[in-house]
């Protein structure tokens, strides 16, 4: 009999696409400061805090700026990055995310998002699944960043679940690292050469299904 209880999902990369978002306003930020971002550069910042990502950013582009400069910078990217997902849609669900959300609960288990983003409740809102979650642990309700496991030990708190019992699906490694350190199952979401640390590696949620969640 398989122990598994729960499912946190991280949100941009596992349910959503929204990485491609991010990545046009942060791009769209840097070529005003005057140098460009690739999508290689792109890859670094899955996962990673706005602030954090700031940082990285403005390293690679050889700027120091204040405080107040960077947090001027952090809200503009982030007003760019709103005016994008408050177009989307539910199309944009990324494939078999929804079906795999309904399957589990109607198997009994428990739901939760653990996402850096702080913009989590719009997205969810905007793509009509925020009602699939038990609960909702995003980058408003923690402190310490993915590979810290705060994130995904909060989400099993809020289910009442012991964390021996949950299943961690995670497109970024220090997401699966932050599972792992959590004590955690993990499912990699992504490419198995990347995120080699998790138990099972998919390409997306449209290759999962409960037998394979109960093998874990
Ligand atoms: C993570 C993304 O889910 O959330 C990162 O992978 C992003 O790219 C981080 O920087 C924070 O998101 P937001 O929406 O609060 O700026
Ligand atoms: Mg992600």
């Amino acid at each position: 009999m398989s122990t598994i209880r729960a499912c946190i999902f991280d949100l941009d990369g596992v349910i959503v696409d929204t990485a491609v978002y991010h990545y046009k306003a942060w791009r769209r930020l840097a070529n005003e400061l005057g140098f460009d971002l690739t999508e290689k550069d792109n890859e670094k910042l899955k996962g990673v805090s706005r602030v954090r990502s700031l940082e990285l950013i403005l390293q690679w582009g050889g700027l120091t700026k204040t405080k107040e400069e960077q947090e001027a910078l952090a809200a503009q990217k982030n007003d760019w990055y709103v005016d994008m997902i408050n177009r989307m849609t539910p199309d944009e669900i990324l494939p078999g995310a929804k079906a795999f959300l309904i399957a589990c609960r109607e198997a009994g288990l428990k739901t939760a998002l653990g996402s850096a983003s702080k913009n989590s409740g719009t997205i969810l809102d905007k793509v009509g699944i925020a009602g699939l979650f038990d609960a909702v642990i995003d980058g408003n309700k923690v402190s310490k960043p993915k590979p810290d496991p705060e994130v995904f030990l909060k989400g099993a708190e809020e289910l009442g679940m012991p964390p021996a019992m949950c299943v961690v699906f995670e497109d970024a490694i220090v997401g699966v690292e932050a599972a792992k350190n959590g004590g955690m199952k993990a499912v990699g979401v992504g490419s198995p050469d990347v995120l080699y640390e998790a138990d099972l590696v998919i390409s997306g949620l449209n290759e999962m299904s409960l037998e394979k969640l109960y093998l874990l």
